[in-house]
């Protein structure tokens, strides 16, 4: 293991500042600061909040990762950064942060794809994935499957949200219903008190026309509506909205749509592992549905631990791992980072 070089990854696409330590496929310091508490009477990310607390966390934030690792900067070997796609101000810092310790400790650096780091994250759970695998990415900020050929050079978007992220819809519908922010751990939690087949709402894109145009992707603007027009006829009607039920339906309505089109994509491409990873991954019932579906299909389910499944900088010092591994050329120092980087970039120039 030690005689595998030591990559240092960085990563602060949304409101995430995360720095990680990773030697090949095994981790050594994953420290993350969220400046989530900041965003929370907003009801969601603000770019600029984001942006600024990623500069005040940047340096602590590494000197964390270094002190949890027992590793000294000298001893990095190779900076790794996420490049896009997220917030453009977010990205900079990151980026800007990368560019100075690869150049101050004459190491190469990498600039790498946010999305595929998330998939790469899962070799630091249960070692080298066996490529083809399909990715299920949920979170506040993507919905997204995607196939993945080789970690470090091959990815393809087979589908994605037209509009909100699961995350986001979780988000949105949590404060129709009287939830905080963020609204996917609330949501789960009122959901465990109601029944999921009291409401049915609506699945986005699943009718036979809409699997032709958009087989694998989805749309949660129509599921958010049809929950506002049932707490607005109830509370015009005078009845009490039960906040359970609400819940559980919408739940069970996002689960039901993520798991049958990725299950769907894994059948139809011939791919006989799944990997399931963001934010909304932590949802219980998206975890059990996923698992009945998966075992189903014989299709075999992997999955990293939550602090591995959200935004996080050792997802991408794994990538950077992968990337080194197969003596791919660094980026050139004067890289932009992108905040629409296409997933088929998995490494930028
Ligand atoms: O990956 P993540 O931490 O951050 C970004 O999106 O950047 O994902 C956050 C999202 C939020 O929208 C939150 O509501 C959702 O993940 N989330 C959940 C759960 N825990 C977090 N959604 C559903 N169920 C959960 N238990
Ligand atoms: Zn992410």
């Amino acid at each position: 293991m030690s005689d595998q070089p030591l990559i240092l990854g960085i990563e602060t696409s949304c409101d995430e500042t995360g720095v990680g330590l990773v030697r090949g496929t095994t981790l050594l310091a994953n420290a993350v600061a969220s400046s989530v508490d900041e965003h929370v009477r907003f009801g969601g990310v603000v770019p600029e909040v984001a942006s600024r607390a990623h500069l005040e966390a940047m340096v602590p934030t590494l000197h964390r990762a270094l002190a949890e690792a027992g590793a000294g900067l000298g001893d990095v070997d190779a900076v790794a950064v996420t490049a896009g796609p997220g917030l453009a101000g977010a990205l900079m810092v990151g980026v800007s942060a990368a560019k100075a310790l690869a150049v101050a400790l004459d190491k190469p650096l990498y600039g790498v794809n946010h999305l595929v780091g998330h998939v790469a994250a899962e070799q630091l759970e249960n070692g080298p994935l066996a490529e083809p695998v399909v990715a299920l990415l949920v979170s506040g900020g993507h919905t997204e499957i995607l196939l993945v050929e080789d970690i470090a050079t091959s990815a393809t978007l087979l589908g994605q949200t037209l509009d909100d992220a699961a995350g986001e819809a979780f988000d949105k519908v949590a404060r129709l219903i009287g939830l905080k922010y963020p609204g996917g751990p609330n949501i789960q939690r009122a959901a465990a008190d109601g029944d999921p087949g009291a409401i049915r709402f609506p699945r986005g894109l699943t009718g036979q026309r809409d699997l032709e145009r958009h087989r694998y992707d989805f749309s949660f603007s129509g599921l958010k509506t049809a929950v506002a027009r049932w707490v607005e006829t109830a509370e015009r009607e005078g009845r009490a909205v039960p906040v359970g039920d609400v819940a559980a339906g919408f739940q069970e309505a996002v689960a039901d749509v993520l798991t049958r089109k990725a299950v769907l994509a894994c059948q139809e491409r011939g791919i006989s592992t799944m990997v399931l990873a963001g934010g909304v991954a932590a949802n219980a019932r998206l975890r059990e549905l996923t698992r009945s579906r998966c075992a189903a299909a014989g299709i075999e389910l992997r999955q990293p631990r939550f602090s591995l499944c959200t935004d996080n900088g050792a997802m991408i010092a794994a990538l950077g791992a992968a990337v080194v591994e197969r003596d791919l050329p660094p980026s050139s120092l004067d890289f932009a980072s992108d905040s629409s980087l296409p997933v088929t970039q998995v490494l930028v120039g």
